[in-house]
């Protein structure tokens, strides 16, 4: 379309096929997740089958090429059926997160054809489910001071240490798994492994108890004398530090995705309750001060989904983006802490007991300024980017971006 002789490139629609998977996305959410999600949350049950479905739906692998038994569809539509299953359950959506952005992607984009080939169909189907093993006991936030080692022994490695905090960690079949091979290069001594979890020396510690996303299992990960197969090495050695790098930065603009899924819930439970919650002889949406609630719950969430999906659109233009995604995951999930504190103050006590949703939003949203980095290293990593420049380069494997 031209206006005035310039072209107009922008576009807020989505595509066809878009509207197609938020469309199978939002039934699949309502009809088959939103009935079971606060009762298996309440007892923390791990959705075994519904883990199964996302597989069927082609959802666990959603960006892999068909040629490796993904779905082959963008970005953009991975971000919208984020949405819409964390809008109903946040326990579900972060085992879906976990497997297309911390595990399918970095095997895509860093993998050898052979690891591409063994692994990405069986994760892609949801036959094998994947984990992302960087965080130990006294490595959060500075990620580059990872103490687990990895030997050379014959032609294997052999790993040592522990790993905490790892989703899908208890279920999963295959972990990636950062660890030291050089200590004396520091970050630069951190390489990535594939290791599968039926390795001997592999094994799984305690299961957390957390405050929400109750359903989804937060495990440790013992690595004693772990043999790992020298082709399981991800990438060279000495690249693992930027390739978890690499792989947040995807990460962070799905978990942008789930924060503003589990807020977009809020702001529908609160606007359908003001209109049937009725005080002082009205509904209370018609009082300024509930109204005022929802004015600002909305226009925050438009922002941040404004912020996620071009986020998400960079990547497809094959942009870096470090700084966008810390954005988008900054703003999504600092904004749904916001929302669903308004969410329980429109639902007064209602909103404080386990028979309302809400309830579950607010402690569920709650992780969100926490994992794959918290709000405090977003606003590191964007004010590194604009004190130290837009184009810092990252090197992984001989490809700048
Ligand atoms: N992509 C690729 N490479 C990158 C990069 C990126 N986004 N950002 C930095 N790098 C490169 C740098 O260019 C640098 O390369 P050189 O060594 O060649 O110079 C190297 O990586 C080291 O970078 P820094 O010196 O900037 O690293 P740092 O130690 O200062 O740390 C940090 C940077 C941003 C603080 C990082 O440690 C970080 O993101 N911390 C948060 C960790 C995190 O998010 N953990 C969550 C774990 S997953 C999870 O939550 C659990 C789950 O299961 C969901």
């Amino acid at each position: 379309m031209l206006i005035s002789g310039f072209r107009v490139q922008m576009d807020f629609e989505l595509t066809e096929e878009q509207a197609m998977v938020k469309k199978m996305a939002s039934a699949f959410a309502q009809k088959e997740v939103k009935p079971v999600a606060d009762r298996m949350d309440r007892q923390g049950i791990y959705p075994t089958e519904l883990v199964q479905r996302l597989g069927e739906m082609g959802f666990m692998g959603m960006f892999l090429p068909q040629e490796f038994g993904g779905s082959g569809m963008d970005l953009l539509s991975y971000v919208v059926a984020m949405e819409e299953i964390s809008k109903a359950w946040a326990s579900l959506a972060v085992v879906m997160s976990v497997q297309n952005s911390l595990v399918c992607a970095p095997i895509l984009r860093f993998g050898s054809p052979a690891q591409k080939k063994k692994y990405l169909a069986l994760l892609g189907r949801g036959q094998w489910l994947g984990c992302y093993a960087l965080t130990e006991p006294g490595s959060g936030s500075d990620a580059g001071s990872i103490q687990t080692r990895a030997r050379r022994v014959g032609k294997d490695y052999g790993l040592n240490g522990n790993k905490i905090f790892t989703t899908n960690g208890s279920r999963a079949d295959l972990a990636i798994v950062y660890a030291v091979t050089d200590p004396a290069k520091g970050k630069k001594g951190i390489s990535a492994f594939l290791v599968e979890t039926n390795s001997p020396g592999f094994s799984v510690g305690k299961l957390e108890d957390k405050l929400g996303l109750r359903s989804s299992e937060t495990a440790s990960l013992i690595f004693e004398d772990c043999r790992v197969p020298r082709e399981n090495l991800l990438g060279e050695e000495g690249e693992g530090f930027r390739i978890a790098l690499a792989t947040l930065d995807g990460g962070r603009i799905g978990i942008a995705a789930q924060a503003l899924g589990i807020a977009q819930g809020c702001l529908e439970e609160s606007v359908a309750y003001a209109q049937q919650r009725r005080q002082f002889g009205h509904a209370i949406a018609e009082f300024q001060a509930i109204q005022w609630m929802l004015a600002d719950m909305a226009t925050e969430i438009d922002a941040a989904r404004l912020l996620t999906y071009r986020a998400a659109w960079l990547v497809e233009q094959g942009k870096t983006v470090t700084k966008e995604a810390a954005m988008a995951k900054l703003f999504a999930s600092e904004t749904v802490n916001r929302v669903a504190y308004k969410a329980i103050q429109i639902f007064g006590g209602y909103g404080y007991i386990k028979e309302f949703a809400v309830e579950r939003f607010f402690r569920d949203a709650r992780i969100t300024t926490l994992y794959e980095g918290t709000s405090e290293i977003q606003r590191l990593v964007i004010a590194r980017r604009l004190i130290d420049g837009e184009e810092i380069a990252h090197e992984v494997d001989g490809e700048t971006f």
